[in-house]
């Protein structure tokens, strides 16, 4: 009895190894371990045998043949289990890297750069950033900023007016200076603030002009500033944007909102001066539109064309060129 078990077990534990999918494993289940199975029908046979100490030791290694089978049976489904889910993920499998005409990563435009690159400078330096809205009033666009109707400075600004309220009374800013104003407004002083953003001009386009182009304005308010300030501030921009071997100058001119008022300059390393934008003092009546005691607080403010700051530094032709969107010319930047 017992060498009929042993051979039972054995063939059991060989016919296990064979298997070669969880199929047969179940198959094999039932035909080893099952009722019928050889070692279930040695069972049926214990009766059979004449002494107690032959039953004994007959039903133990009947026992333990089951429990062995069982578990060889056992560890061979996992082995097989993780071999089948093995292959399946293989062959479910995306090659994603296949797609290797996949379209191109895009990125800015080349005046959303220089945008981008003016406001690390200037917060660089210490300024906070604001917008204000595109479509200003009359108010905002010219008379806070010391323009009164009838000024004659008005002129130097061809407007588009919005058929919107009384006629004449709402514009596309056509420049960023309104800004100033709802600044003073809204932000208790000192100020150190830029003001980036797009503006409007009803004039034709050349290779130096377009109708419609970026500025950004600086406004600084606090106590006792001056023009040595607006001087210096300008310098360090200057040599923090275009780099170590550039110095700015300033020029006397007019602007209606700043008193006294001047271009700025800048100078490359090769010796060529390079008109860049407007500054002054902030006029007493542009202070006291925005809300600001003129015997507290001065100030000064600048302002300059983005679109010029990117056609400069890479050399661009023709300011047209940098919207007519074509891919040949936008992707070289
Ligand atoms: N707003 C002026 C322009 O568009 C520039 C300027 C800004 C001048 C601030 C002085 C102070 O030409």
């Amino acid at each position: 009895m017992i060498s009929e078990i042993t051979a039972a077990r054995t063939a059991a534990e060989q016919s296990i190894a064979a298997a070669s999918s969880l199929d047969e494993i179940r198959v094999l289940d039932t035909d080893l371990l099952g009722k019928k199975s050889p070692l279930a029908l040695l069972k049926t046979g214990l009766g059979k045998l004449t002494t107690v100490d032959e039953k004994k030791a007959a039903g133990q290694a009947l026992n333990e043949a089951m429990l062995a089978v069982e578990e060889v049976l056992n560890a061979r489904r996992a082995l097989l289990g993780r071999a089948e889910r093995d292959v399946q993920l293989a062959a479910e499998a995306l090659d994603l890297t296949e797609h290797f005409n996949a379209p191109s990563r895009g990125k800015a435009h080349i005046v959303t750069q220089a945008w981008q690159r003016l406001e690390d400078v200037f917060v660089g330096l210490g300024f906070q950033v604001a917008e204000g809205p595109e479509v200003e009033t009359d108010w905002y666009n010219f008379e806070a900023l010391n323009m009164p109707p009838s000024h004659p400075a008005r002129s130097m600004h061809d407007t588009f007016y919005v058929d919107h309220g009384q006629p004449g009374s709402t514009v596309l800013r056509t420049h960023t200076s309104p800004v100033q104003i709802r600044v003073m407004q809204n932000v208790a002083p000192p100020i150190y603030m830029i003001m980036p953003g797009r503006v409007f001009r009803n004039e034709t386009t050349d290779a130096t002009h377009l109708a419609v182009f970026h500025q950004i304005e600086g406004l600084v308010i606090d106590r006792g500033i001056t023009l040595a300030d607006l001087a210096g501030t300008i310098e360090a921009f200057t040599q923090a944007f275009f780099g170590p071997g550039f110095t700015s100058r300033l020029r006397p001119s007019y602007f209606p909102f700043t008193e006294p008022s001047a271009e700025f300059d800048i100078r490359t390393p090769k010796g060529d001066w390079l008109e860049l934008g407007g500054c002054g003092m902030v006029h007493p009546n542009v202070l006291r539109a925005g809300g600001l005691d003129p015997e507290e607080w001065s100030g000064f403010a600048f302002g300059f064309g983005i679109d010029r700051m990117a056609k400069e530094r890479h050399g661009v032709g023709d300011v047209r060129e940098m919207y007519t969107n074509d891919i040949r010319f936008i992707e070289q930047f």
